[in-house]
């Protein structure tokens, strides 16, 4: 039996962070030689937020370069571009018309930015759909996301589900993949990291920067003596990921009032940095040569296209629009 499928992506909206890397994008490298894996770039989804083309073009090209810095390879890995696969769009056309409108109003992400009272553009309210149709295209048995992402599987599998009974079988049923150690990635005022909370830990931040921004966590006001509970520090949760042979020491100490905050932050920041610089000095070095990253891509984009194709040729027939 050939290896089991995984399919993924992380939209190009800014630069990733600790919070996408320990959430979603290492499981990428961790898996790709146990799944046959396919990583995208999520161009579509980000144009539903960013509406200026040299930014997203600059984000896409960053994107890739994080994608090969923190070690994904493209002789193993199919990485490519969502946009390039024009196949992604039909098969979400062929959802919108088999999903009802109340069913995707309880969606979180539509109802957040509802209750935000953001403008809600229609390509917001039906980006489940275009996900279900990113993942369902691939026939993945794991999708591994963030939690905050859980939701759009269940919604893919609704769907594939439904097109399953009504048309016949097109699609395999994806899960959900999402580690217990790593479930939400907290940012540095405590709530979870994320852009759009301008809280967070940039993954390829200089050493300076990961210093200043890590002596910035917020913590509460005891003092270096007084006794720590580590599972209530926002330091602490970040020593979980990055210090990894430190961790007992550092706990002992939290416990026993032997440590402050300031020397744990230090201490943090040192860790982070040995971790990031080589990841770091990867993802600089790739975003001077372009080209490469456009070579990369294009390549990928291609090996996507022709699995794609041959799905849609499925779907069409089973749609009754081949004739
Ligand atoms: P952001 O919230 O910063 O805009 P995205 O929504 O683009 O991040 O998320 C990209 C991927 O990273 C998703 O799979 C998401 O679940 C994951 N992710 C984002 N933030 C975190 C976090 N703080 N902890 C764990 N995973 C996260
Ligand atoms: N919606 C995901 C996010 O915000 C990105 C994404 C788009 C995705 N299509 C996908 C993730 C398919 C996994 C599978 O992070």
């Amino acid at each position: 039996m050939g290896k089991k499928i995984l399919l993924s992506g992380v939209k190009p909206t800014g630069r990733v962070h600790i919070g996408n890397y320990f959430g979603a994008m290492k499981q990428f490298v961790d898996f790709q030689d146990d799944y046959e894996s396919r990583i995208m770039i999520a161009d579509y989804h980000a144009l539903t937020t960013v509406q200026d083309a040299s930014v997203l073009k600059q984000d896409i090209l960053d994107l890739v370069a994080s994608y090969l810095a923190i070690g994904l390879d493209p002789n193993r890995v199919i990485i490519f571009q969502q946009s390039a696969v024009a196949e992604h769009l039909e098969l979400a056309w062929i959802f919108n018309c088999l999903t009802t409108m109340p069913y995707l109003a309880r969606a979180h992400a539509y109802k957040d930015a509802l209750a935000k009272n953001k403008e809600v553009n229609v390509g917001v309210f039906t980006y489940p759909l275009l996900m279900a149709a990113d993942i369902l295209i691939y026939d993945p048995d794991v999708v591994p996301v963030g939690q905050d992402q859980k939701q759009h599987v269940e919604i893919a599998r609704d769907v594939a589900e439904k097109f399953n009974r009504l048309f016949g079988e097109a699609f395999k049923l994806p899960e959900p993949f999402i580690p217990e150690d790593v479930k939400t990635v907290t940012g540095l005022d405590g709530q979870k990291m994320s852009k759009s909370y301008g809280n967070t830990i940039p993954l390829f931040a200089n050493e300076k920067d990961l210093k200043r921004l890590v002596m910035t966590i917020v913590t509460d006001s005891k003092g270096e003596t007084e006794p720590k509970n580590p599972e209530e520090c926002h330091v602490f949760a970040l020593h979980k990921l990055f210090s990894q042979v430190d961790l007992p020491e550092l706990k002992r100490r939290y416990v026993e009032g032997k440590i402050g905050y300031r020397e744990s932050k230090e201490i943090l920041a040192h860790n982070m940095n040995q971790y990031l610089k080589p990841m770091r000095e990867k993802y600089e070095s790739l975003l001077s040569r372009p080209e490469e990253i456009k070579t990369v891509l294009a390549a990928g984009s291609e090996r996507a296209q022709v699995i794609a194709r041959a799905k849609l040729e499925r779907v069409r027939e089973l749609v009754g629009v081949k004739l």
